[in-house]
């Protein structure tokens, strides 16, 4: 490679707060709805343009051969081995209404696997960044972050979120009405990429969502492997747009077993 990962890593977090600020200055009091994609959940506005255009930007300008991937503008082929992913809102519905939650997250990819991420939680100003191997950290407070260990899943904050395809809705309830009386509660934020944080930063203990797309777990899931947790589909696949859960190995195990049976592929 070209640069040592450190240093698209810090490209990365400069290019998502520099997205992020221009977000908070331009965010209306209600934002207008530009689009909407697989459902009515499913919308843009025109600032996810705007973000995805100004990251699009800076990446180019600063390594002109690397490929991009992006949630509104898909993927511009690059010759490199670099690929980035870029979610340029997610929790774009939070964005919307106002609510707290929502993130600019980059993940930089080389040779196919993830190797540094940076998830910048504006509302919160919280910026949490990871390089593999090198631990996750929230830069604000430059303190390194772990997943809570030794959860039992009866004592266990589980966060999830609902894919946007209309088919998934109903399933995605019944899945979440077997796995509520079963844990100590659930939490739907609202923002995939702020819950891989939240988990990573011990705020909830685990994390599972079927239906996601790379952009909003890419980085996510990297600064929660980072972080301790491990991050992987069902029956031994890799996270994906299948199936993602997060949490502490144990806890991790408990999850999967009682997300594995309620056949959550039937709604494909
Ligand atoms: C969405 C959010 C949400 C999750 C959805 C995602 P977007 O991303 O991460 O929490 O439940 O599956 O599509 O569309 O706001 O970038």
């Amino acid at each position: 490679l070209d640069v040592p990962r450190s240093e698209l890593l810090d490209l990365a977090v400069r290019i998502a707060k520099e997205a992020g600020d221009m977000l908070v200055a331009k965010r209306p009091r209600r934002p207008e709805i530009v689009e909407t994609k697989s459902s009515p959940t499913d919308v843009v506005t025109a600032l996810d343009h705007a973000s995805e255009e100004l990251i699009r930007g800076r990446i180019r300008e600063a390594r002109p051969a690397d490929a991009i991937l992006g949630e509104e503008d898909g993927l511009s082929d690059g010759a490199g081995r670099v690929r980035w992913i870029v979610d340029p809102i997610d929790g774009t519905v939070n964005f919307l209404y106002g609510l707290p939650e929502w993130a600019v997250s980059i993940a930089v990819e080389v040779d196919g696997e993830v190797v540094a991420g940076v998830v910048n939680v504006l509302p919160r100003k919280e910026v949490f960044a990871a390089e593999k191997g090198a631990g996750a950290y929230l830069l604000t407070t430059g303190e390194r972050l772990h997943c809570t260990t030794g959860v039992p899943l009866e004592e266990a904050l589980i966060a999830t979120g609902f894919g946007y395809a209309r088919g998934r809705r109903k399933v995605q309830a019944e899945v979440l009405a077997h796995v509520v009386p079963r844990v100590r509660d659930i939490r739907r934020v609202g923002s995939a990429a702020a819950d891989l944080c939240a988990l990573a930063a011990g705020r909830v203990d685990g994390y599972y969502e079927r239906g996601l797309n790379l952009w909003d777990y890419a980085a996510g899931a990297l600064i929660a492997a980072e972080a301790g947790a491990r991050v992987g589909g069902l029956h031994g696949n890799p996270i994906g747009p299948e199936f993602a859960i997060a949490a502490a190995p144990e806890l991790f195990e408990q999850l999967h077993d009682l997300l594995a049976p309620l056949d959550p592929a039937r709604d494909a």
